[in-house]
């Protein structure tokens, strides 16, 4: 894979550079390198729990290539897909200013790149440092199409801590023994659940506890004394990941690419999305120490339907010792499936670092306010079909204020631009439709019908938005929601357990030095508030990061228009997009009849 600097360019304003204006002279002062990548996206043969499958990967491997860069750099990364299917690459965390045309979401900000085409993205790093990552954003493609990203600090710039000795990276992720796409393609059409997977892995190895894997356990090798930083990704499609060392503790350092607090603990829990930058040292007798990943399972404690395997990776300390017959596991810290307490005394001690050096900028206010229902739900059937999820053709549904996000035919953002009706709708709703006891037992019916639509949020340039997530109990289903947002960091200002109460829990705001994140998870018949300003003209995927959930229509899209200045404006799209072909947006829940005028002059040009 070929990783090239070409040497230091300053292309401009909000790209990889900075100017400044000094005495009238504009002058390149951060300077940001560009680098080149190639991914060819093909299937390879793996083998894993005893038997060998094709799955798609990225260079023929899994995890995918890591890209490495210094905060302010540009990546232009050619994508070639020597696949079966059409499939896009997404960026995920990187703010891509105005430059939705390489976010990567298909059918949101591009058609997929079919297959014997190839696409370059250009991915430019601004505000983030730490580490994020990339994946597929095409059906569930991403569940073997991903890998991490490294943002090392910009030259001259200092790292706010103790600086690691060495760094490793450690990507969580799903396997599935059977053949994903067409397991979820069936679920999808007959409405029933989707599949879960049969182990989980770190850096592509489920390790020793699991089936036919013990010689390829995945080994970090420390030295006694040294300081490591871990680069933790969960890839995970729909699992959040307890993560903990035998007999070492962990400090958290760095959430989705922007520093915290340090939090110092004996576990982790990290959901699908999030990336963590956690420091650890080798500072126990010389051995061999599991380190173990499980499920964290948010329904309801009687549900057991999950992945119950514990992956493993093993710390080896080097030396001359005698290695203990088998590792050391993290039995007592390590939490158990359905510990959800062990989830909030975690994730409520995120707080940014609010230094000199990384401000926090936390809105005081908002100009858009909006309060959104994240909920389960079903379309009815008719009786005459036998499938589904009641035998009468029924499916199960996701929604954001009852309403349930439909691919359109051709992207969002190429509509928005061109100006093309039909595509979408600009009325996604502030509010729910009807409010209820969201959280209460044994809800109506009624509460579990969302509509289907294509509705987008339409924001002005700079405005300050508040968006207050609650979570609901409707089909007696209530789980957490790991909800991500393209193209903007935003500060996570509270969460709670319950209906969220508009008098009482905004008095508990944190507006002093909240995490800013690009992924929130709702907790389980919970609320989550976050604010983030709208600086970045473009089309703006919104959607859980369960991949189950994504794919039942919860998810949305933010438009945030152009301000007064070129700067302040989406760039034009580059010469080549992915073009769109009507093969590839015929899905099952199309909404949109191709015999409009418009959308065949489209397809045509
Ligand atoms: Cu990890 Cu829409 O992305
Ligand atoms: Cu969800």
């Amino acid at each position: 894979m070929g990783l090239e600097n070409i040497g230091h360019l300053c292309p401009g304003f909000l790209g990889a550079g900075l100017l400044f204006f000094i005495g009238g002279m504009t002058l390149c002062m951060a300077q940001g390198n560009i680098h080149y990548y190639e991914f060819v996206l093909k299937e390879s043969n793996f083998t894993r729990l005893c038997s060998t499958k094709s799955i798609l990967t990225v260079n023929g491997s899994f995890p995918g290539p890591v890209i490495r860069v210094h905060k302010g750099d540009t990546v232009f990364v050619n994508v070639h897909n020597h696949g079966y299917y059409g499939a896009t690459i997404h960026w995920h965390g990187v703010k891509q200013p105005r430059n939705p045309w390489s976010d990567g979401q298909e059918f949101i900000t591009q058609c997929p790149i079919e297959p014997g085409t190839n696409f370059t993205y250009e991915v430019t790093f601004t505000t983030e440092e730490g580490t994020l990552w990339w994946h597929a954003h095409s059906e569930w493609t991403r569940a073997t199409v991903h890998g991490a990203i490294v943002v090392l600090p910009a030259a001259g710039t200092v790292y706010p801590f103790p600086k690691p000795d060495e760094e490793e990276v450690i990507v969580l992720a799903c396997w599935y023994k059977r053949d994903l796409r067409q397991m979820v393609e069936q679920a999808l059409e007959t409405g029933e659940d989707t599949p879960r997977s049969d182990a989980y892995t770190f850096n592509g190895q489920p390790g020793d506890l699991c089936p036919c894997s013990n010689e390829t356990t995945y080994r970090m090798l420390v030295d006694y004394g040294k300081a490591y930083l871990l680069r933790i990704v969960n890839a995970g499609m729909n699992a959040d990941f307890f993560f903990s060392i035998a007999n070492h503790t962990i400090t958290l350092v760095g959430l989705d690419a922007a520093y915290v607090k340090p939090v110092t603990n004996t576990y982790l829990v990290i959901s699908p999305g999030q990336t963590m930058d956690v420091l650890v040292t080798a500072n126990q007798t010389l051995g061999h120490y599991y380190m173990a990943a499980r499920q964290y399972s948010n329904t309801k404690p009687d549900i057991l339907y999950f992945d119950h395997a514990n992956a493993t990776a093993i710390l080896q300390y080097r030396g001359n010792y005698t290695p203990p017959s088998s590792p050391f596991f993290p039995s007592s810290t390590l939490p158990s499936y359905k510990d959800f307490i062990a989830v909030a005394n975690f994730t409520t001690r995120f707080r940014s670092l609010a230094s000199l050096e990384h401000p926090t900028n936390v809105p005081k206010n908002a100009t858009t306010r909006m309060f959104i229902v994240v909920s389960m739900g079903e379309f009815l059937g008719t009786n005459s079909s036998c499938n589904g999820i009641n035998g009468n053709g029924s499916k199960l549904a996701a929604s954001m204020n009852n309403i349930s996000w439909v691919n359109p035919p051709i992207d969002v953002l190429m509509a928005y631009y061109r100006n093309i009706s039909g595509i979408y709708e600009a009325d996604f709703p502030n509010d729910p439709p009807s409010s209820y006891n969201y959280t209460g037992q044994d809800l109506p019916i009624n509460t579990a019908l969302p509509m289907r639509g294509t509705k987008v949020k339409v924001l002005e340039y700079n405005e300050t938005v508040e968006i207050v997530f609650q979570g609901t109990d409707v089909l007696d289903d209530s789980e957490a929601h790991p909800m991500h947002l393209h193209g903007h960091s935003f500060y996570v200002i509270g969460t709670g357990i319950g209906n969220f109460d508009k008098e009482t829990d905004p008095k508990g705001y944190n507006l002093v030095d909240p995490p800013l994140v690009n992924t929130v998870e709702v907790p389980q018949e919970g609320w989550a508030t976050i604010r983030f300003i709208a600086n970045n003209p473009g089309v703006w995927f919104m959607h859980c990061h369960y991949d189950r959930h994504l794919s039942w229509g919860m998810d949305f899209v933010f438009i945030v228009k152009n301000g007064d200045t070129s700067a302040a404006s989406m760039r034009h799209p580059p010469a080549y997009m992915p073009p769109c072909t009507a093969p590839a947006a015929d899905q099952s829940l199309r909404l949109f009849d191709f015999s409009d005028e418009k959308l065949n002059t489209f397809f045509r040009t």
